[in-house]
């Protein structure tokens, strides 16, 4: 049986022995690099920097949660403030792809500013076994970039520490649970609200997007069975509304929420109706911005899970 607390402090030992220098990790309040930047820090306290991008594409008070939770653990911690970058970066830039490798590359140039000024010579990754194992194919990579902190050692001259490579969710939960690390929120993409913007990319639209979310997360938080995950997507094409007795042109969005265990195959969520209408409404009279909500019933496939 898996013992979170013999595998902590070996895998301690293991990282005071094997790591001689200053180590930084790439943190983005998911669980994994969280666990990873916990033992690290136990093995070497100040000597290893987490480094949290903060790209300004993710939730509303994302950065706040994840500030809070790398100091609660005691973690020697950095955010670095890049969204003007990264909304510079994208501007007029539309291809689903392109955004995704342009975030991806400005990550990596930032983390790599970061992990020079901090004088680093090893990366800790949160890799996990599922994350190396060949899985038939690679179907997800070759449909959608993906750009998350597992893309870095290719470009980045560190050497890799991964303590957690041989293990599967259910193990790194355990040690989560034994660290005291709350249950983590529903999976979030690298690239953030970027692949919910349909077309190119505006602090406005951002803003925008950043509060429709947030509606939609307190309402669906309200609900016995959450969904795996869910989230809204801010459509191109404007459509008519009317506020009071004026027509206006106002913005779409599409709420997805889907079932799954992988993230491969997904289920649309069939969430009740009358919450659904609850959600159009603090929505639309939330943000007068959007005039019409529509709910996505595709699965996986035909659909992928992201709208981009
Ligand atoms: P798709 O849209 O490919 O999504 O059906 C499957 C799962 O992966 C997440 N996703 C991403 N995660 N970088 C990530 O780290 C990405 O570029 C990316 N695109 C999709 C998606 O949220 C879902 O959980």
């Amino acid at each position: 049986m898996f013992s979170p607390e013999s595998f902590v402090s070996e895998t301690v030992k293991k990282i005071k022995n094997d790591v001689t220098g200053r180590a930084v990790i790439a943190v983005s309040g998911g669980i994994d690099s969280t666990v990873a930047a916990k033992i690290a820090s136990d093995a070497l306290g100040s000597e290893v920097l987490a480094i949290y991008v903060d790209t300004g594409l993710m939730r509303l008070g994302e950065e706040k949660d994840v500030r809070e939770i790398l100091a609660r653990l005691g973690i020697n911690y950095r955010i670095s403030q890049e969204e003007s970058l990264f909304l510079e970066r994208l501007k007029g830039k539309t291809d689903p792809e392109s955004k995704r490798k342009i975030i991806g590359k400005t990550f990596i140039d930032v983390f790599e500013r970061e992990a020079t000024e901090f004088g680093a010579s090893y990366l800790v990754q949160g890799t996990i076994a599922p994350d190396w194992i060949e899985s038939g194919g690679g179907l997800r990579d070759t449909i959608k970039s993906h750009h998350n902190v597992g893309g870095l050692p290719e470009k980045v001259n560190l050497k890799i520490v991964e303590p957690l490579r041989d293990l599967y969710k259910d193990e790194v939960r355990e040690i989560a649970e034994h660290y005291g690390i709350p249950k983590m929120r529903q999976p979030f993409p690298g690239p953030g609200l970027a692949v919910r913007i349909i077309g190119d990319v505006t602090k406005e639209k951002v803003d925008l997007l950043k509060r429709a979310t947030s509606i939609l997360e307190s309402e669906i938080s309200e609900l016995k069975e959450v969904p795996w995950q869910y989230f809204v997507v801010l459509l191109g094409d404007r459509s008519t509304g009317v506020h009071g007795d004026r027509r206006v042109y106002g913005s779409t969005v599409a709420i997805r929420c889907v079932n799954s265990t992988d993230g491969m195959t997904a289920n649309f969520t069939p969430i009740p109706l009358e919450t659904l209408g609850k959600i159009s409404r603090d929505i639309t009279n939330g943000i007068p911005e959007i005039s019409r909500v529509v709910y996505d019933v595709t699965d996986k496939p035909p659909a992928t899970i992201e709208w981009e």
